[in-house]
């Protein structure tokens, strides 16, 4: 069976961290192998740029943050995404490609083709075979990074910012409906669950 790479995408407080353990169990249940990382991050180089790109004390432009977003994530494919595909061990990242688009492109009005070509670049033809994007509303969102401790240096953004992130993960979505799920967040918990494992169903087929 070929080895699948989905992604787990949204705004800030859509409710990643909980349905990744979903995710967890899902591939548990059924003793597929199956790695989970993260971007930035996932490597000691990428999680190196993670405390870079995140510490509200960090002052970088924006082509300097996008490159950073981009270094970690060539080392995050070189090093774990694409050797664990050849080995036949599926791959579910909490964020990748799209958080570019939607935060460096939207949030920050970078312009999307600039993104698009650093995409080739570093992907060289990888994309996700399956993104879950968990959509939530504006208020919902910011009440959830606002109730964190510490935000981060993108947490820390206004509702605008959010708002040009948020179409941008859309817009990609309806541009592309065969790879994404666009997973209404702002439900229970079981209803919600309940989606991220009918789109994981629908990728594996009678495999799972
Ligand atoms: P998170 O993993 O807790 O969601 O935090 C990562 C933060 O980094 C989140 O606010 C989104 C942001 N980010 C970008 O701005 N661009 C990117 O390419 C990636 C992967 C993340």
């Amino acid at each position: 069976m070929n080895a699948r790479f989905i992604t787990l995408d949204g705004i800030d407080g859509a409710g990643k961290s909980t349905h990744l353990a979903t995710i967890r169990r899902w591939f548990a249940q059924r003793q597929l192998p199956v790695v989970f990382t993260r971007e930035p991050g996932g490597t000691p180089v990428g999680e190196a740029l993670r405390d870079i790109l995140l510490n509200p004390a960090t002052q970088a432009n924006l082509r300097t943050e996008t490159l950073l977003m981009f270094a970690a994530r060539q080392q995050h494919i070189d090093s774990v995404i694409r050797p664990a595909l050849a080995a036949g061990t599926h791959v579910v990242s909490d964020r990748f490609t799209d958080a570019t688009f939607a935060y460096q492109g939207g949030g920050r009005s970078l312009p999307l083709q600039d993104i698009e070509i650093l995409a080739q670049w570093v992907q060289q033809g990888l994309e996700p075979d399956l993104t879950l994007l968990l959509d939530v509303p504006l208020e919902v969102s910011l009440a959830r990074i606002r109730a964190h401790r510490a935000q981060d240096r993108f947490e820390q953004e206004d509702a605008d910012f959010f708002t040009r992130t948020r179409a941008v993960y859309q817009q990609r979505a309806a541009a592309c409906p065969e790879r994404y799920a666009v997973i209404d967040g702002n439900r229970d918990l079981a209803a919600v669950s309940a989606d991220v494992e009918a789109a994981l169903a629908r990728l594996f087929g009678a495999q799972a």
